[in-house]
Parts: C-alpha cells; sequence; structure tokens
C-alpha cells in the first residue's frame, strides 16, 4: 500500500489565533520525525488562524501541513465574506475541504456548488479534500452507498484524471458526527471501499489506488487503529479530537 497515511484535524468554528499558535506547537512537539514522515499531518484552522499557522510552521520549520475549511468558488470581486482561493495559496496552504457537511447542511451547499469549490481549489494549486457522506435517514434505508458515490462523481464531474490522482477524499456519515458514534471498521470499509471502485472503474486503476480516502466521524486515539486497518482507509478527518494536541497525537501515531 504505497498511499502515505493523512489525518487531517478540522478545528471548525474553534480556537483564537493565540490558542492555534500554541496548538500547533505542542502537535509538532507531539510527534518525532520519523512519525511526520510516515504520516502526514495537516491541521485546518479558521480563516482568522490560518496566518498564524503558517507563521508557526515556517517560522519552526514545523513538518505539518495546513489548510482551509472551505473557499469560494470565486477567484476575486464583491462577494462579501467569501475568501478566495488565491488568498489561501498565499498563506501556504496545502489542502482546502470542499462540501463539509456543516457547509452542505447549514450552508446549503449542493453537489453542483462543491464541484465549483473543487475546481477552484485546483485553479488555486490547493489539493481539496472532497466531502461526503450519508445521514441516518439514507442509512437507515441501505442508500448509503450510492449516496456517497453519487456525491463522488457530481464532486470530480470535469476533473482530468491527473487532478483526480491527486485529491483527497473524506467519507463522513453524518450521523457519526459529533456524536460519540463512530461507524465501524467495517462500516467505513464498505463505503470507502465502494468510492475506490467507483475511482478505479471511471479513472482506471493507476488513479484509483492513487487517490487518498479518509473516514470522519468521532475518530479517537482509541479507535483510529481498528479504522487504519481496513485496506480502503487512508487516513481520517477529525474533528472534537483534533482540538487536543496529545490526543490528535496519539491518532497520528495509531501504527504504535
Ligand atoms: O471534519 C470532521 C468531522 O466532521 C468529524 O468531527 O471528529 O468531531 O466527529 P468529529
Amino acid at each position: 500500500d504505497a498511499r502515505r497515511p493523512l489525518m487531517a484535524g478540522n478545528w471548525k468554528m474553534n480556537l483564537n489565533h493565540f490558542e492555534a499558535n500554541l496548538l500547533v506547537q505542542k502537535l509538532a512537539a507531539s510527534l518525532s520525525e520519523q512519525q511526520l514522515a510516515d504520516t502526514e499531518v495537516a491541521v485546518l484552522p479558521p480563516f482568522t488562524d490560518l496566518r498564524t499557522v503558517q507563521t508557526a510552521v515556517d517560522g519552526d520549520k514545523l513538518n505539518i501541513v495546513y489548510g482551509a475549511q472551505d473557499i469560494s468558488q470565486h477567484k476575486s470581486g464583491a462577494y462579501t465574506g467569501e475568501i478566495a482561493g488565491s488568498m489561501l495559496e498565499k498563506l501556504g496552504c496545502t489542502y482546502v475541504l470542499a462540501g463539509h457537511s456543516e457547509r452542505r447542511e447549514y450552508h446549503n451547499e449542493d453537489d453542483a456548488t462543491v464541484n465549483a469549490k473543487v475546481k477552484a481549489a485546483f485553479a488555486s494549486n490547493l489539493t481539496p479534500i472532497l466531502c461526503v457522506g450519508e445521514g441516518l435517514s439514507i442509512r437507515e434505508e441501505n442508500g448509503h452507498c450510492a449516496h456517497c458515490t453519487s456525491q463522488v462523481e457530481a464532486g470530480l464531474a470535469g476533473l482530468k484524471p491527473e487532478q483526480v490522482k491527486q485529491i483527497v477524499i473524506a467519507y463522513e456519515p453524518v450521523w457519526a458526527i459529533g456524536t460519540g458514534k463512530t461507524a465501524t471498521p467495517e462500516d467505513a470499509q464498505e463505503v470507502c471501499g465502494e468510492i475506490r471502485a467507483l475511482l478505479v472503474e471511471k479513472y482506471g486503476d493507476e488513479v484509483g489506488n492513487a487517490v487518498r480516502i479518509l473516514y470522519g466521524g468521532s475518530v479517537k486515539a482509541a479507535n483510529i487503529a481498528s479504522i487504519m486497518a481496513k485496506p480502503d482507509v487512508d487516513g481520517a478527518l477529525i474533528g472534537g479530537a483534533s482540538l487536543d494536541a496529545e490526543e490528535f497525537a496519539s491518532i497520528a501515531r495509531f501504527r504504535e
């Protein structure tokens, strides 16, 4: 398995820039060079913390990458409150989330908007983390695989195969986010495996087997190893547990 694991901490709407600096420093200090070489560790702070994180990472040469939680689909102009990809690029971001379930739910982002955001990310040399996942009612009707693969297809529409190859996909069952209910490793593998099968079918083996697929939803140090043991899970998108440096570092050390 040549895919390098990625542990991405989504801070959501938490931490001011003083707290952000402390957390990033603590996190880096809790992980050895070898651990950070084996596993890519990313933090996704609020926009207002990005400059602070950039300064900490560059100034202390920390082997941590970072990104934003959202991106405007537009390049620039009269879009009050929005943040453009070029601004994130200038701040040294590597990643940007596209279509997190909280954006889809509370900000009415549909698949077409998410697809436009994925394209905006590539236009500014950012790697999108395309988020997909089903709500409880869809899971109860056994529609979860079809729902997630259709979100993936729509999110990737119009991309070149070499772009798809770089993308990260995060599967987050909405019923498992912030609820303490983790999907079982088998649940995670079922959907991640279906997503991989779709990618292989549409883009071929080389592309489909290169894409990293993350699981997200109540991930913590105590459950990460069993989730990572599944063949099509290449990392995690971590919310609550990423706000604690020790807990997040333990997740990144999932092999030990
Ligand atoms: O982006 C992260 C996910 O929404 C998971 O959040 O780990 O707090 O359940 P959580």
